[in-house]
This record gives structure tokens, sequence and C-alpha cells, in this order.
């Protein structure tokens, strides 16, 4: 008699597809055992888990990156995160990943709103970054400021490390499970762009224990203000209506932005 695969074998079929194999192991097997969970059949199983991790990060990358050739690019950039060919480049590296790709049109009046009061920072954690670091140049940054960063994506990790080396910024990226747990480094901001509707996705509790365990003076958090298909739906007031549930409660100081497809809360604490 055939014996049922082991959670193990499950794990390392999910990860056999190209697009699985840079997702963090651990992310994968949590979501592959929920899934297991539901007593689907074999092949269902490996594909809802595929599903699941496509939603929460594959879905905002359209076309396969090769970090590669980002890197040697990257050496030949003047190590000035101001110079214009530095600026270029992060532009186009940044249409890449829809979230960022979204962020564009607004990049400098979406940071200067929302951050530059705050301004120079001295240190940031980029929980869930995607490609946001890459928007370096366009920070209220102190000389000298750490800049950390943490996302699912190995091979982006390994790229933002580059990138934060070729700048001589102290802070690192580094691989997280954010549904697991919150880096402990204590930051004056946090960023938290985009990213509760994607881990709500695995855990419906994942945005209200992560504003409250993030250890941030300031947290910026945000929401799409339309899906990925370009649709509005109602989405702003869906999810500020979801965010003041996730506050409510906390004695924390709020300010709200509205940029064009981005709805953002800066927690002050
Ligand atoms: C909508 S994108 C936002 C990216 C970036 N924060 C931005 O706004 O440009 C969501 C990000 O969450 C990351 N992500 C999904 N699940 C995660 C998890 N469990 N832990 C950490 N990051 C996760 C994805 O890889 C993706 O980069």
């Amino acid at each position: 008699m055939k014996t049922a695969p082991s959670l193990d074998e499950l794990v390392e079929m999910v990860r056999a597809g190209a697009k699985y194999q840079a997702i963090h192991p651990d992310l994968v097997r949590r979501v592959t055992e929920q899934e297991l969970s539901k007593g689907r059949g074999l092949k269902d199983t490996v594909k809802a888990a595929r599903s699941k991790l496509h939603q929460m990060g594959g879905a905002y990358m359209d076309t396969s990156i090769d970090y590669a050739q980002w890197t040697k690019e990257l050496r030949d950039l003047p190590a000035d995160l101001s110079a214009q060919a530095v600026r270029e480049v992060c532009l186009r590296w940044m249409r890449s990943h829809a979230s960022t790709r979204e962020r564009l049109p607004f990049l400098e009046d979406f940071f200067r709103q929302t951050l530059g009061p705050l301004g120079p920072l001295r240190s940031v954690y980029d929980y869930a970054c995607g490609l946001n670091p890459l928007c370096l140049p366009w920070l209220p940054l102190a000389p000298g400021a750490a800049y950390h960063a943490c996302d699912i994506y190995a091979d982006q990790i390994g790229f933002l490390n580059e990138f934060f080396a070729h700048f001589r910024l102290s802070g690192s990226a580094n691989l997280c499970d954010l549904t697991a747990a919150v880096p402990d480094t204590p930051v004056q901001v946090g960023l938290l762009l985009k990213t509760i509707p994607c881990l709500e996705q695995f855990d419906k509790t994942a945005g209200a224990r992560l504003l409250a365990a993030i250890p941030a003076e300031h947290l910026l958090v945000s929401f799409p203000a339309r899906s990925l298909g370009g649709r509005s739906k109602g989405m702003v007031d869906n999810y500020e209506a979801h965010f003041e549930d996730l506050i409510a409660g906390q004695n924390w100081r709020v300010q709200r932005y509205e940029f064009p497809t981005e709805l953002a809360f800066l927690i002050s604490r």
C-alpha cells in the first residue's frame, strides 16, 4: 500500500517549482502545513500552497529578475545615492515589482509628506520590503543612518545586501517570515507598506500582532487603494475601516495620507 507523503516531501514538491525556490523555506513549510490540514488530496494541496505563496509575494513580480545582471550594473555606479545615474537605475529597477512601480508617480511626495517632518532619519526598518529599499535616494536620511529590511525572497535579500554594501550603508537585509516573528531591532521609523493584506491571507491576526509588536517609535503603514488589476472597488473605505479596527484601544497618535494608489497612516507612540 502506498503511504501518504510526509510534510517534508510535500514541501519539497512545492519548492520544486522555479518560482518558489527562493522563498523562505520556513514560510513554504507553514503554508504547506496549513493547506495540508484542509484535507485535500496531494496534488491539490501542492497547488493550493503554491497559489497562497503566489498571492503573498509572487503576484507582485510579473517578470523574473536577473539579480546577477543588476549586481553587475550596481558595481558600475558611483557610490553616491544622490547621483543622477543612481536615481535613474533605481527608478528602472523599482518598476520590476508592482508595489514599488505603482508608487513611482508620487514617490517623492509620498516620502516627503509622510517622513519629511521626522527627518533626518537615524534608523529605519523596512518590513516585507520588496524592492522599496531602492527608494533610499528619496528618503530624508541622516548621514550614517542605519537601514534594515526584510522579506521572504533569498535572491532579493542577497541583492539588497549588495546594494547596501555598495553605498556603504549601515544595516542589512534579512530573510524573515513576519507571520512567525518580528525582527527585534529597535528603530526610529518602521515601514510596513501595503503588506498587511498579504500577511492576512495566511493569518487573520497578523496585522494587529505586527502593529503591536514592531519596535519602532513611528510606523508608516499603508494599504493599496487599487487592486493589482487597477480597480478601486471601495478599497480606501474598506482598508480605512480595517485599520481603525486594528488600532482600536491603542493610545497612538495617527496621521492619515491619501495618494492616488495608496492609503497611508503614520502611527507615533
Ligand atoms: C505588496 S508587497 C509590498 C512590498 C513593499 N513593502 C512595497 O510597498 O513596495 C508585499 C510584500 O510582502 C512580502 N511578504 C509576503 N509574505 C511575507 C512574510 N510572511 N514575511 C515577510 N514578508 C512577506 C512579499 O514578498 C512582498 O514583497
